[in-house]
């Protein structure tokens, strides 16, 4: 129904039924009797998200007002004609910015404005509701302005109706879902064709993924949840994607997990946890993000493999408020774990001017929560991704402080509320690598995967996770980390390189080529001063991808860690195009690279310079493709 052609039709079957009247639906291909003054609403109503703006949803049917004509620097107003209230509620759909006087709706009523309202900040629309019975039967006018020219400087209005009800707020699950797997659907045909995108490596569809969420092992099959923007490849609209794996390599994509609630105020639903209550369902723990200070919020699946998920009545099920005078900024990633028949819950961020450190709470049933205390602040500013789990008598905190992510082992009490380090250590030396989150299997094993950044924007895809590495202590406290066995169900045939000794010189290795990649090898330092691999090598050897040792050091495309092993050193190597992960010392220094270069190139030398080192066994695999 057109804008006039509406406010006619409805004022003539006004009064008779108390039914609806709309006032506007904004369908028609131009404003109709409305009054549009200035650049920013255009000849006629918008079709959906205009040029470069996020995406817009929540509108009803095709059309609605949105000032983002030409960017946030266009302004201008349009005003309705005048129509009678004759109903309880004014309702309307709204979005857009947050300028209270500036971009915004008014009901006038005798040349003044008597209700107002601004945007969300968000390009979601939501319903708005005034009560607009003391103006019963005086003509009123509705007036839309668009005054601002900065950030989030335009407004988006639907559906605007006089109603004897509120509006009915139900949550948009099935449409926020289905147009979430149609955008990955369409950036998977994309992502598809990079050649550096990973091909054993976990990763979404299409589109951008960032931290590992809720890992758990349930009823023999693991789940993974991550956070993913299915709008685009940049970090945006978080929601949790999916998967679910029988053998802890091939992966099943499921639909999905969670959306950001926008009817109740949810922007993005971020990083957390996953458990199994008494019942023996799954119930995801994670941190909302709206408008307001960060919640944490449950969601409840509705069948036994998570397919499907109902955000929890009661949310939030833990606010800022539940600290008493204790000021926590930053506060978000929930971690779950169970102890002595309990459910206790980290969360990380830091005390109003404090450092980064964790809370921790308790529960009989994981949707009520007691705050018990700080047990552990740190040196850093901020902890994001807290995991606190127990390897035998010890436990391993590990925390992402917007660096390098960390770890310390040490004890536990929890009634004392305090954790006592030991021992301190870096999980990977990489900038690459980032939040990582674990899960306890059957084995029992713990296992570790971290989130894999810094790839380029624009090919339909960014993001990946790490492989799942098997966590273990040394007796010093020191954390062991080794790509798990099952991943040996990927290699080819393999291929031994002859030893070497190598005096400033380089050997490349006839057998062993490619991008997907494993090799095993063990050097004698000798006297060099450098000596190691170059993988993805070009013939004419201007380009490759160098891993170097040397100098108490190892160098990975960059990335630099203390090498612990002196005359023997042993490396395992695992490249999957762009992606490289090394393990030296045993498990005890890890490092994982994104690596851009160019996909022909595949070669593998090994080398050493100044002075002499040996290369005493080599071992290489080329690993098959997971999809
Ligand atoms: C870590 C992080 C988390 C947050 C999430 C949002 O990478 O910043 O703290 O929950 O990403 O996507």
């Amino acid at each position: 129904m057109g804008i006039l052609a509406g406010i006619l039709l409805a004022v003539a079957a006004a009064g008779q039924a108390g039914e609806d009247i709309v006032l506007a639906d904004f369908e028609g291909e131009t404003y109709g009797d409305w009054k549009s003054e200035g650049e920013a609403f255009g000849k006629g109503p918008a079709r959906g998200t205009l040029e470069k703006q996020q995406e817009v949803t929540g509108f009803l049917g095709k059309g609605l007002v949105n000032t983002y004509l030409r960017g946030d620097a266009t302004q201008g107003t349009l005003t309705s004609p005048e129509f009678k209230v004759s109903r309880k509620h004014l309702n309307f759909l709204i979005g857009g910015g947050k300028h209270p006087g500036e971009t915004g709706i008014n009901l006038l009523v005798d040349g003044k404005s008597v209700r107002s309202a601004t945007g969300p900040d968000s390009e979601f629309l939501r319903w708005e509701c005034w009560d607009v019975s003391e103006f019963a039967s005086k003509a009123a006018r509705i007036e839309i302005v668009d005054r601002n020219t900065g950030g989030w400087g335009h407004i988006n209005i639907d559906q605007i109706v006089l109603s004897e009800a509120r509006p009915k707020v139900g949550d948009d699950r099935e449409g926020a879902l289905a147009r979430a797997a149609a955008s990955v659907e369409e950036a998977a045909k994309r992502a598809a064709g990079d050649p550096l995108r990973p091909v054993y490596h976990f990763l979404p569809p299409g589109n951008w993924m960032n931290d590992p969420n809720g890992p758990i092992f349930h009823n023999g099959v693991y789940h993974m949840f991550y956070q993913q923007n299915p709008y685009g490849d940049k970090w945006n609209h978080m929601h949790w994607g999916h998967a679910r794996s029988k053998d802890l390599v091939h992966w099943e994509h499921l639909p999905i997990a969670l959306w950001p609630s926008k009817i109740k105020g949810e922007d993005h639903c971020f990083s957390g946890c996953a458990a199994v209550d008494a019942k023996g369902s799954l119930v995801l723990l994670y941190t909302s993000i709206g408008g307001r200070a960060p919640e944490q919020w449950a969601a409840l699946s509705e069948d036994p493999e998570g397919r499907a998920w109902k955000k929890h009545d009661g949310n939030p099920i833990l606010t800022l408020a539940d600290h008493g005078n204790v000021k926590i900024d930053d506060w978000r990633d929930p971690f779950v774990f169970k102890e002595a028949g309990r459910w206790y819950m980290v969360v990380g961020g830091h005390r109003a001017g404090g450092k980064g450190c964790i809370m921790l709470y308790s529960s009989e049933d994981l949707l009520k929560w007691k705050f018990l205390g700080i047990p552990f602040e740190g040196k850093e500013d901020n902890w994001e991704c807290p995991n606190l789990f127990r390897v035998g008598e010890k436990w391993v905190l590990i925390y992402s402080p917007h660096g390098l992510v960390r770890y310390y082992t040490g004890r536990l009490d929890l009634a004392g509320v305090k954790f006592t380090p030991e021992h301190q250590g870096t999980v990977d030396f990489s900038d690459n690598y980032y939040a990582p989150n674990g899960l306890e299997d059957g084995g029992p094993r713990r296992i570790l995967w971290g989130w894999v950044k810094g790839f380029p924007e624009g090919k339909g895809w960014n993001g990946c996770l790490t492989l799942p590495r098997v966590l273990s202590l040394d007796a010093e406290g020191r954390m062991i980390q080794a790509p798990a066995p099952e991943l040996q169900a990927l290699r080819g045939e393999s291929r031994k390189a002859t030893p070497v000794e190598l005096v400033d010189s380089w050997r490349l290795l006839p057998d062993v080529k490619g991008d997907a990649l494993e090799l095993i090898a063990e050097f004698e330092a000798g006297d060099a001063k450098e000596f190691g691999i170059r993988l993805r090598r070009s013939e004419d050897r201007t380009r490759s991808v160098t891993i170097q040792c040397g100098g108490g050091r190892i160098d990975v495309a960059g990335a630099k860690a203390p090498l612990e092993s002196k005359g023997a050193v042993q490396l395992r190597v695992l490249l999957d195009r762009s992606v490289l992960e090394v393990y030296a010392d045993g498990g005890r220094t890890c490092l994982t690279r994104v690596v851009n270069t160019q996909a022909e190139d595949a070669g593998v030398e090994v080398f050493a310079s100044g002075g002499k080192a040996t290369l005493k066994s080599l071992e290489a695999w080329s690993l098959r493709p997971i999809r």
